[in-house]
């Protein structure tokens, strides 16, 4: 394959993977989107591999057939609410993977064309420095996250001494060794760079609370962008600098996007330490036993009450992605529909486990766009509405966000569920959600709790309507 032709392939690929972020941005166009990714992906993979330049295939092949058996596998078997952990997993790769081709840039010059050992051009050591570092960075932080999300660590910040001079300080490390080692070539400074930049990665990661995580892991997508843009310097491979440029970007909106939704602030997430001290919660649970017991309510409770609405606001959040209780739900909303009740959704930015967790499953069971709203779009409706079904979703609804500074989840917006006249809960018992924080309203006058699982209890309250 001439230069030209990879060169055409390469810029094809690259429009293929603009058009495939173009369609991801909305449920209606994000299957054609995911096509266009597909095909980019393809046509890169093969263009590099009929590249003159690839001579041997003796590692390639086996390194893809173990890469793409394992990528089947586990795209087989995932379930969907473990997907957050999976993408970490996966960003965690792209960081380990900028690390080795610096390490083998740097054993190898030549190989790569930089140069010889001990006399490297100083563009090619800055680019490698500041790929390792990146890339360093995003392996390690990339773990904190898989191992938080996964439940393998506590969702709970931690905070070590001084975390912010501590973090200040390995960054001040960073320059000074990397400026030592762009200057003198030493391995030795280039090891020392490494393991300061994993250290970074992890005391970025550790302070975050379980709630802020969404925040963190699309952070951690835009660092391994960057991580792989670096890798197209240092293997001069213009496809991998413009992937890597728009996956670092795009990752970079989403944290903005996101760091908004949540009322966080962006220069927290890039220096640590996002919410508030998750340990002293004025809503945990030692101050959920002093609280008046919780009324308790059955399927048939529920179809009376919902029947007798005018118009209804249905939360989903993360148990109803637990119970793939989403056609279940349509169907009760169609039976409600088909009484003259107004039914509409309501959607938290962070509800559930991923950025759209819910929009997907909707539109998995076909509920149309229209009857779907973004929390600020739907929120002063609650004050006008009969019933608010909360099927699955608490941090999403916790008012504590808005009342108490102390609270990990404090300053993030909630979706006024308690402004309907009735609040239903479907979950299965009074725990707390993902950031461990108690959920007074179960406890409130016009609230009635619904125990058993999502799906069940959908289809239970579908036989009672009927
Ligand atoms: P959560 O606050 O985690 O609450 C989900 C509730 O679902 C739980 O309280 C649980 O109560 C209930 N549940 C679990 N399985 C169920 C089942 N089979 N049937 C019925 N209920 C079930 O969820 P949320 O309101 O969607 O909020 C999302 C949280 O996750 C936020 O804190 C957010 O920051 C965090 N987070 C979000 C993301 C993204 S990007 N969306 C990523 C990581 C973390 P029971 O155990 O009593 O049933």
């Amino acid at each position: 394959m001439s230069e030209n032709l990879l060169a055409l392939c390469y810029l094809i690929s690259s429009v293929c993977f603009v058009m495939a972020l173009r369609g991801l941005s909305s449920p209606k166009t994000s299957r054609m989107g995911n096509l266009y990714g597909q095909a980019g992906m393809t046509l890169a993979v093969g263009a590099t591999l009929a590249n003159p330049s690839v001579t041997s295939f003796g590692w390639i092949i086996p390194a893809l057939v173990a890469g793409a058996g394992v990528g089947l596998f586990i795209a087989k078997r995932i379930v969907m609410t473990a997907l957050p952990q999976l993408v970490a997993a996966f960003h965690s790769l792209v960081g380990l993977a900028a690390v080795c081709v610096a390490l083998a840039a740097f054993a190898l010059p030549e190989a790569f064309g930089i140069g010889t050992v001990g006399n490297v051009h100083t563009g090619s050591l800055v680019e490698m420095c500041l790929g390792v570092i990146v890339g360093s960075i995003t392996f390690s932080g990339s773990v904190i996250a898989f191992a938080k999300l996964q439940g393998i660590m506590g969702g709970k910040p931690i905070r070590l001494p001084f975390h912010h001079g501590l973090n200040a300080l390995l960054f001040a490390g960073l320059v000074i060794f990397g400026t030592l080692f762009v200057m003198g070539q030493s391995q030795e400074l280039f090891l020392i760079v490494i393991a300061l930049s994993l250290i970074l990665g992890v005391t970025l990661i550790i302070p975050i609370g379980g709630a802020d995580m969404p925040v963190i892991v699309s952070m951690l997508n835009s660092y391994s962008g960057w991580a792989a843009a670096g890798i197209g310097f240092t293997l001069e491979n213009n496809l991998l600098i413009i992937t890597g440029a728009l996956v670092g970007a795009s990752g970079a909106i989403l944290s903005y996007i996101m760091c908004k939704g949540m009322n966080r602030s962006l220069w927290n997430v890039v220096f640590g330490g996002l919410g508030g001290d998750a340990g002293a919660t004025s809503g945990d649970k030692g101050q959920a036993e002093a609280r008046p017991p919780a009324k308790v309510g059955s399927a048939e409770d529920a179809a009376f009450l919902l029947s007798n609405a005018t118009s209804v606001i249905i939360v989903p959040g993360y148990g109803m992605a637990v119970a793939q209780a989403q056609h279940a739900l349509r169907e009760m909303s169609d039976a409600l529909k088909e009484k003259g009740i107004r039914v509409r959704y309501a959607i938290h930015p962070v509800a559930g486990r991923m950025p759209g967790h819910m929009n997907v499953l909707l539109a998995e069971a076909n509920v149309p766009y229209d009857d779907v709203f973004e929390l600020e779009d739907i929120n002063n409706d609650f004050a006008t509405t009969d019933v608010a079904f909360v099927i699955g979703a608490n941090d999403v609804t916790n008012p504590v966000a808005k009342s108490d500074p102390t609270s990990p989840i404090y300053g993030m917006p909630v979706l006024d569920v308690e402004r309907a006249r009735t609040t239903l809960f479907i979950k299965r018992s009074m725990a707390s959600g993902y950031a461990g924080v108690d959920n007074e309203l179960f406890y409130r006058d016009a609230t009635m709790m619904l125990f058993g699982d999502a799906k069940k209890m959908c289809e239970h309250i579908i036989k009672a309507l009927a």
